[in-house]
């Protein structure tokens, strides 16, 4: 599979089963290595409904006419607003022809707002994705939990996406002991360096996953990596 970083929490994923795309924030992004019109997909899977989420995945979804999948009340309120959707929920799965998808716990908030108006989307989640003979995890945002253990325990995971910004979600530390009890294969980091409040240097984690013998390929906004 080759996964691309698009920049902040987004990634474009091409299995030999198709074509995934994760928490779209693209428009407003600083450091977004693409644009939202040129972009394809076959699903938009996004894990919570912080703008810097959500981002650009109603209008893309309305171009490609492709599902956006999330938890039932974050879909809800993009069916609302006239995108293709899927809802899920939390340890729930669902095998499309792109792959199968389960959605994870993650300790965050999940909520768009508009104008002064703060609407609660639900849980916020993360995905494990079984497609073209591989297994993916996407943390989303997330704090440290010791349920990752379970999750290494029931999945052979050959890429872990994890954040590492901190303040928000897991800072270094905290994602390298998830690291250590997903076990995967590869981990790369996401959710840091896109505004001042989330710095971070990925080689720290870099070297404490290289005691771990786990693969950490830091990518820039605009690189890929094939798995
Ligand atoms: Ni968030
Ligand atoms: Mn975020």
């Amino acid at each position: 599979m080759r996964l691309s970083f698009l920049g902040h929490s987004c990634f474009h994923l091409a299995t030999e089963q198709g074509e995934l795309l994760f928490d779209p924030y693209l428009s407003g992004n600083p450091l977004a290595a693409a644009k939202a019109d040129q972009i394809t997909a076959d699903a938009i899977l996004v894990s919570h409904g912080h703008s810097d989420h959500l981002g650009d995945a109603i209008p893309i979804s309305k171009r490609l006419g492709v599902p956006i999948v999330a938890a039932f009340e974050l879909a809800i309120y993009c069916e609302q607003k006239g995108a293709n959707t899927h809802a899920m929920h939390i340890g729930g799965d669902y095998t499309f022809p792109f792959g199968w998808v389960k959605l994870t716990p993650a300790w965050h908030g999940s909520s768009v707002l508009e104008g002064e108006r703060i609407i609660y989307t639900g849980q916020p989640c993360g995905f494990l994705i079984k497609s073209g003979g591989q297994t993916v995890y996407f943390a989303g945002d997330t704090g440290l939990f010791g349920d990752m253990e379970l999750l290494g325990d029931l999945y052979d995971i050959d890429l872990a996406l994890l954040p590492i910004g901190g303040n928000f979600v897991m800072g270094i530390e905290d994602a390298a002991r998830a690291a250590k009890m997903l076990r995967p294969q590869v981990v790369v980091p996401m959710h840091y360096d896109t505004f001042d409040l989330i710095k971070q240097d990925p080689e720290e984690l870099a070297q404490r996953l290289q005691a771990l013998k786990i693969d950490c390929r830091i990518l820039q906004p605009g690189e890929a990596t094939t798995i």
